[in-house]
């Protein structure tokens, strides 16, 4: 592997800019999209505060963090005061509410590591899933979003992360691969570590956003409208960027060692981390440190099949990058 960690891009590589930035324009949900989403998040505050006045609801995930595809899922957190009533109790009763207005599929997931109600709305066809009370996802979701608004490359490039990742089958967490949100870190962290960069690391910023949440602190600047010419220093297009983002991961990253982590901007160690020892069902073989849940490995559902499989992706993605005649098409076949 290593010998090719020094391997110069392409001459031609930036041939693949207008290719793929076509592609990213097309997976970017229209405005359409958009306004059904927002249809069916007004449809459910209506059947909750009914029953519920003081709770509020928030979209979190991609419908949320602008690395949405059309058809994702819309993601809800329901926010309310549980006092001494369990979760499951309110989501079976979530559950007969929507049933009661026609919402299809209806299914309460009580016992999912995240417990929530599923649904589909059969007037804008949207599937939806509901939380009670998961509002760290809702502040990680803001602070996506709020790199996403630095440099428009972290878009493009966690665009085509993603949908090689859905195309390839590496973007399942039942199957030992990696969530989506894992794969936007992934790119955050990579274009933190681009020299110049091209984006800072807003947690090691002045702290302008504050709030706790179940004791943990989250904290950042969120200002970004400030950060506007960031990344102007560095002139790399999409294409470039990436075939570096592969490479790296094909041959570059030190997966016995390192952890990677934008909270702090950096490369930081498993060592440190005390992530050097199988504990449970958490090996730790590729790690990438959740920004607020620091304890928390989004790589921790990797397993020692599914890494193999992994590193295999990421190394055929990189030698497509680098000498496929037509990578936009090969990079995207379908496994
Ligand atoms: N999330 C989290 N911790 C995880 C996985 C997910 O906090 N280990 C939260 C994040 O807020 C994330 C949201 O759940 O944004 C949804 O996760 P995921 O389905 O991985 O990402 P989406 O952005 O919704 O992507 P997709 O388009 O694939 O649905
Ligand atoms: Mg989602």
């Amino acid at each position: 592997r290593n010998h090719k960690r020094h391997t110069t891009c392409r001459n031609d590589i930036n041939m693949l800019n207008a290719p793929l930035l076509a592609l990213f324009e097309s997976l970017i949900p229209s405005d359409e999209e958009k306004l059904k989403q927002k249809q069916l998040l007004t449809l459910l505050e209506n059947l909750v505060c009914k029953e519920w006045p003081n709770a509020r609801l928030f979209l979190y995930g991609s419908c949320a963090n602008s690395f949405g595809f059309p058809k994702s899922d819309v993601d809800v957190c329901l926010q309310m005061d549980l006092g001494d009533v369990e979760k499951s109790e309110v989501l079976l009763k979530l559950a007969k509410i929507f049933e009661s207005d026609n919402l299809q599929n209806v299914q309460a997931l009580t016992r999912a590591r995240v417990p929530i109600v599923k649904l589909m709305d059969p007037v804008t066809g949207i599937s939806c899933d509901i939380c009670i009370n998961n509002v760290l996802a809702v502040v990680n979701t803001k602070l996506l979003h709020d790199y996403a608004r630095i440099d428009i490359r972290l878009r493009q490039l966690a665009f085509i992360v993603k949908h090689w990742a859905k195309s390839r089958g590496v973007n399942a967490t039942y199957q030992g691969t990696l969530s989506s949100y894992a794969y936007v870190l992934m790119c955050i962290h990579f274009l933190q570590q681009r020299r110049p960069s091209i984006l800072p690391c807003l947690q090691r910023m002045q702290v302008t956003y504050y709030v706790t949440v179940e004791d943990v602190e989250c904290a950042y600047f969120d200002q970004v409208e400030k950060l506007q010419n960031f990344g102007a220093q560095n002139r790399e297009s999409v294409a470039q960027l990436v075939w570096a983002f592969f490479h790296y991961w094909a041959y570059c990253h030190d997966y016995a060692n390192d952890v990677i982590s934008v909270r702090t901007g950096s490369m930081i160690s498993k060592r440190g981390k005390d992530w050097t020892r199988r504990v449970g069902n958490d090996r730790h073989l590729i790690c990438i440190e959740d920004p607020f849940e620091v304890s928390h490995d989004l790589g921790r559902v990797v397993d020692k099949h599914s890494i193999r499989v992994l590193r295999e992706e990421f190394e055929r993605a990189a030698e497509i990058m680098q000498y496929d005649p037509n990578p936009c098409v090969t990079l995207f076949e379908p496994y």
